[in-house]
């Protein structure tokens, strides 16, 4: 496992995601209380992007467009239309210091 460093705590807002990247590879970084967990950032129903439409209602990630949602730790589909889950990747928090794995790569587990 590698983790590197992507953020603080801080620069996470509270019930939305913030976006982050590893060349071309976007994920979403989410924040409950000091828990954090990231997702790609892409919707798989429609492409868009969680960061930017996309925010948490409890341990859900909401899809704006259509309203779709994802539980934030597995990835997993809880409300259709989408019906792929999302990837997550580890993370780990040291201090305020926020660090993903992105070759950790998880799918609906
Ligand atoms: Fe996300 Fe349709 S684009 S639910």
């Amino acid at each position: 496992m590698t983790f590197t460093k992507v953020c603080t705590l801080i620069d996470i807002p509270e019930d939305r995601g913030l976006n982050v990247k590893d060349g071309d590879l976007s994920v979403a970084v989410f924040k409950i209380g000091r828990e954090v967990y990231a997702t790609q950032d892409l919707c798989s129903h429609g492409l868009w992007s969680l960061s930017e439409i996309g925010y948490l209602e409890g341990d859900r990630i909401v899809c704006s467009l259509h309203m779709g949602k994802f539980c934030v730790q597995s990835g997993r589909v809880k409300s259709l239309p989408p019906r792929q889950p999302l990837k997550t990747y580890p993370t780990l928090i040291k201090g305020e210091d926020v660090y993903i794995d992105f070759d950790g790569v998880l799918i609906g587990e």
